[in-house]
């Protein structure tokens, strides 16, 4: 792993993160913290992150070998270096001896941890001569060889019996980025070219999508600040092309921010949108993500409010096209946000499918007859996904199913995949690239009243 901030250092400043994630936060808001209350330059943030996704991807293993290596357990900092130093072992990414010392100097610099620098010396000392013992012993347990919780583990093989272990074996990878060409600014040829001429290496993955060989950052993405691109998941650039607005319709975008698939529906037509988000800090998200495509706002509405109070929101004008990006699990997304895993307890599963019915129910009475509603989830879980889609056509007899390009049934789940297991999506339109997160789409259309 190229760092261009002493090992030492990286180590220090992700060990703290570690222990943040280990008491319930969020990676990205560990992170973030970590970055305002250290002055760190950018390669030694860009490193740390790095460093905490790379062990957030060795969790349930470095939890299993911190029970067997130390006697008794280390105080929350020295665990947090012992994990995030394990983890780099585990990944190889350095010479095992180099890896070690700049351990132990992590913690000689730092007072409150210099007298355990000789325990953090023997721990890791411990797992070099015993890994080859303890590594194949330690992942015949599926939860930690797949790096999730039990619980997490038996869902997903209970509700996909013969894809559970890709579905979850997916999220060991470094997902990839993909971009999606705003057909406003330029056309797909254009921005591969523009790509070519920087030296990026990209490749077409759908007819919008372009995947970069090589993440980099958003402000390295050649056009993105002129919004010529956006970053999106080639399965979420599914679902605006699949509501098809029209220019004269009205669409509801009930869940927006940060506004991707917004931004999008506005890119594809000149329809008029109401975007409603309930979080007012990331309503502004939405309001910006447009401003940088420079998409007109007069016929884009951005209003913060709670989708399941139409009275907050709705002047009474029925809706032509709904998209409902219903907050879930994520556990489409693992990949992505290797943590989702851990922050989540079981009963949020059936928390969230509650709150996602109260939302379908709402907004299903402001689609006009003959309208369509595209109800969207990133998760793996039919609890919120088939099982919800199937449960508002029984409560819903004015609803039916509208069949979506390439799905095999009434509705689409596209499992997430990656290396060994792409190319076996449950679901893939002809030109959806085979490399891409989990989400769940179902399309509802109004039945037009017999008189
Ligand atoms: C899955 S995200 C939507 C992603 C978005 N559609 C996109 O493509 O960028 C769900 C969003 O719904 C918002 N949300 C949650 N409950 C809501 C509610 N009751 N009404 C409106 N928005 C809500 C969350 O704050 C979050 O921003």
């Amino acid at each position: 792993m190229p760092v261009g901030a002493p090992l030492s250092e990286v180590l220090r400043a992700a060990a703290p993160v570690w222990v943040r994630v280990h008491t319930g936060q969020a990676l990205d808001r560990a992170l973030e913290l970590q970055r305002h209350e250290s002055a760190a330059s950018n390669p030694l943030r860009s490193a740390v992150r790095d460093v905490c996704h790379g062990a957030m991807r060795h969790r349930a293993l470095i939890d299993a070998l911190l029970q067997r290596l130390a006697a008794r357990a280390p105080e929350p900092e020295i665990g947090g270096l012992l994990a995030v130093a394990l983890s780099q072992l585990l990944d190889d990414a350095y010479g095992e001896h180099v890896l070690v010392d700049q351990a132990v100097q992590a913690a000689r610099n730092q007072p409150q941890m210099r007298a355990a620098a000789g325990f953090v010396n023997a721990v890791l000392r411990s797992f070099l001569r015993r890994r080859e013992q303890l590594l194949p012993e330690l992942l015949l347990d599926d939860a930690t060889r797949l790096n999730v919780p039990p619980w997490w583990l038996q869902r997903v093989r209970h509700d996909h019996p013969d894809r559970w272990e890709g579905v979850l074996a997916s999220a060991a990878a470094e997902p990839p980025l993909v971009l999606r060409v705003n057909c406003r600014r330029g056309d797909i040829n254009g921005y591969l070219a523009l790509l070519r001429e920087q030296s990026i290496a990209a490749t077409r993955v759908g007819p919008s999508a372009v995947r970069l060989q090589r993440p980099l950052p958003v402000a390295r993405i050649p056009g993105f600040a002129q919004g010529l691109v956006s970053v999106q998941d080639a399965a979420a650039q599914l679902a605006a092309p699949w509501l098809q607005p029209s220019d004269a319709d009205r669409v509801l975008d009930a869940c927006a921010a940060p506004g991707g698939k917004t931004g999008h529906l506005a890119e594809l037509s000149d329809a008029n949108i109401d975007a409603v988000e309930v979080d007012p800090v990331r309503a502004r998200l939405v309001a910006e993500n447009l401003l940088r495509l420079g998409l007109e706002q007069s016929r884009v509405r951005v209003l913060v409010a709670d989708a399941g109070d139409p009275a907050a929101y709705w002047d009474g004008h029925p809706y032509d096209r709904i998209l409902l990006d219903a907050p879930c699990t994520a556990s489409g997304i693992v990949r992505r946000h290797p943590d989702i895993p851990w922050l989540r307890r079981e009963t949020d599963v059936a928390q969230l499918a509650t709150n996602q019915a109260r939302l379908l129910d709402a907004v299903w009475p402001l689609l006009a007859p003959a309208g369509r509603l595209l109800y969207v989830v990133c998760s793996v879980f039919r609890q919120e996904a088939h099982e919800q889609a199937d449960s508002f056509l029984e409560r819903h007899p004015d609803a039916r199913a509208v069949a979506l390009p390439g799905a095999p049934g009434r509705w689409c789940q596209l499992l997430p995949t990656a290396g060994a297991d792409a190319g076996h999506a449950a679901c893939l339109p002809s030109d959806l690239p085979t490399d891409h997160d989990g989400f769940f789409f179902a399309l509802l259309e109004k039945k037009v009243p017999s008189c």
